[in-house]
């Protein structure tokens, strides 16, 4: 059996909805219920619901096999896992993002509040500009708005809580989409099994591509 463990949020449904065309199926009975590690219907896969950050963790160290999570949370946590597969789900990017009309460059000390401080502080190390970084666990988007911080570096999707508290991009980072991740053991120690699953969700994925 493998592990499979599965970021709670934005993109759980996509990907289970995903895994599910490649016929790795949870209940919905088991999908109802609160239970946090699940069977699929045949008894081939285990899905752990975890928190997206905690992802990397459990692929890491062999306790899930593969995973599913944003490129933007593999960039953060520099996780040492194969990325065998993009899944073209829960495409969004990180950015940085301030008060509308703030001109960035003219800030001096920019202090940025992020849930994502490495890739924070690695973008604003390239271009030498000096920064604070303050780590927040949610809700950034406030920040700016309050006064804690000058900008944010957090994930757009639609762009819409951006709107919302009047802020704008000012520069995109990089994109982000989900990816199936395997830890290096399981890809050696369980190669058929991975490799079926693999073959499986990739065909999925270029069976969604040319339908859309
Ligand atoms: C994410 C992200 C933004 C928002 C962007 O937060 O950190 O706040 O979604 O989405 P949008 O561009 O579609 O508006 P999330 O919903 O994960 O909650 P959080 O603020 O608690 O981290």
């Amino acid at each position: 059996m493998l592990t499979i463990a599965i970021a709670k949020g934005r993109m759980q449904h996509d990907a289970l909805e995903l895994l599910g065309r490649a016929g790795v199926r949870v209940s919905e009975e088991a999908l109802r219920s609160r239970r946090l590690a699940v069977e699929d219907e045949e008894g081939r896969y285990r899905f752990i619901f975890v928190k997206p950050q905690d992802v990397p963790v459990y692929v890491e160290h062999g306790i899930a096999d593969c995973g599913v999570v944003g490129r933007d949370v593999l960039l953060e946590t520099g996780a040492d896992v194969l990325q065998p597969l993009d899944l073209r789900i829960g495409c969004c990017r990180l950015a940085v993002a301030a008060r509308k009309g703030l001109k960035v460059e003219e800030a001096g000390m920019l202090h940025v509040a992020t849930k994502y401080p490495r890739v924070a502080a690695a973008h604003f190390g390239s271009r030498g500009v000096p920064v604070e970084i303050i780590g927040l666990s949610g809700s950034v988007e406030l920040a700016p708005v309050l006064g804690l911080a000058d900008c944010i570096v957090d994930l757009v999707e639609t762009g819409r809580t951006l709107a919302e508290n009047e802020l704008e991009v000012v520069e995109t980072i990089t994109e982000s989409t989900a990816r199936l991740v395997v830890n290096r053991a399981s890809y050696q120690l369980k190669s058929a099994a991975v490799a079926s699953l693999v073959a499986a969700v990739s065909g999925a994925v270029n069976k969604g591509r040319e339908e859309s």
